[in-house]
């Protein structure tokens, strides 16, 4: 069979071809998909190891968590190198205050230009009310994310500050306030995230700590869950600290990670 030479080349490589015909969107890589959604826990004593593990893990992830530990060792500008390095920043501070100091902290913490923050959800619905209000105004504000029950906790634990009911129904309790009170998403355990997924639907940021990949030691970590789990029962972005912050190679402990996040989201 003789080529039209007129014809442009996809129709005549196949005569059925034609350019109107809707395309398939193309299929994002899994890996480089997990990639997005793995926020490595920054727990590092000073600036200067925080940022040389951040050169370690370099474009390994595109989330790094600032917590308690750095952030009251350094201030906030150990936020500006990661801004600049172009990673999204996870301020975890777990504020649990008065409603107005709550509020005020929030306002403080936006200005950083953090994208995620945490709150206590047991803080109550009026510290709660009171921290989202803060955000009216805000250009690009971060997003509020409610701590519910604490990944260290178990029913012992949990029972020892006087809430005596499962875990998972103390989550749900929280979830539903933070859902009257305008919350954009929650952290939680793999145990829960399904129920909570249930209640706030696709668009709830969930946040899962507590990841701990198969054989991995558990530290002081109660509910946890192998990254493919977390994903699979519905986990918008894993939090993974020690498994890659204290592994003799970080980047291979996280690429692994980010591998099994890949397999699970192709599944
Ligand atoms: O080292 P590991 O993977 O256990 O670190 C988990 C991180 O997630 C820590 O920075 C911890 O503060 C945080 N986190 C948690 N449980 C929550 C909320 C945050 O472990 N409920």
């Amino acid at each position: 069979m003789g080529y039209d030479l007129d014809m442009p080349i996809p129709e005549r490589l196949n005569p059925s071809f034609s350019p109107n015909r809707p395309t398939a969107p193309p299929r994002p890589d899994p890996v480089e998909a997990a990639r997005k959604r793995l926020i490595v826990a920054l727990d590092a004593p000073d600036a200067r190891s925080a940022l040389k593990l951040v050169d370690r893990l370099d474009g390994r992830c595109q989330w790094f968590k600032v917590g308690l530990e750095l952030f009251t060792a350094a201030g906030p500008s150990v936020l500006q190198p990661l801004a600049k390095k172009g990673y999204s920043i996870f301020l975890d501070l777990k504020f649990h205050d008065i409603p107005n100091t709550v509020a005020g902290a929030v306002r403080s913490a936006a200005s950083l230009g953090v994208r995620m923050l945490t709150l206590h959800a047991g803080g109550g619905p009026a510290m709660l009310t009171a921290a989202r209000a803060t955000l009216a105004g805000i250009e690009n504000p971060p997003e509020l994310l409610a701590v519910t029950v604490l990944t260290s906790m178990d029913q012992a634990q949990l029972s020892a500050t006087g809430l005596s009911r499962p875990p998972g129904d103390q989550v749900e309790i929280l979830v539903r306030m933070g859902l009257a009170t305008g919350m954009h998403g929650y952290v939680c355990s793999s145990q829960e995230v399904a129920t909570v997924r249930a209640l706030t639907g696709p668009e709830g940021v969930l946040v899962v700590p507590g990841i701990r990949p198969a054989g991995a030691d558990t530290g002081d970590q109660k509910r946890i869950a192998t990254p493919a789990d977390a994903l699979q029962a519905g986990a918008s972005y894993l939090v993974v600290g020690r498994p890659i912050t204290q592994a003799a190679n970080p980047a291979e402990a996280a690429e692994a990670i980010v591998r099994e996040m890949g397999e699970a989201l192709d599944a």
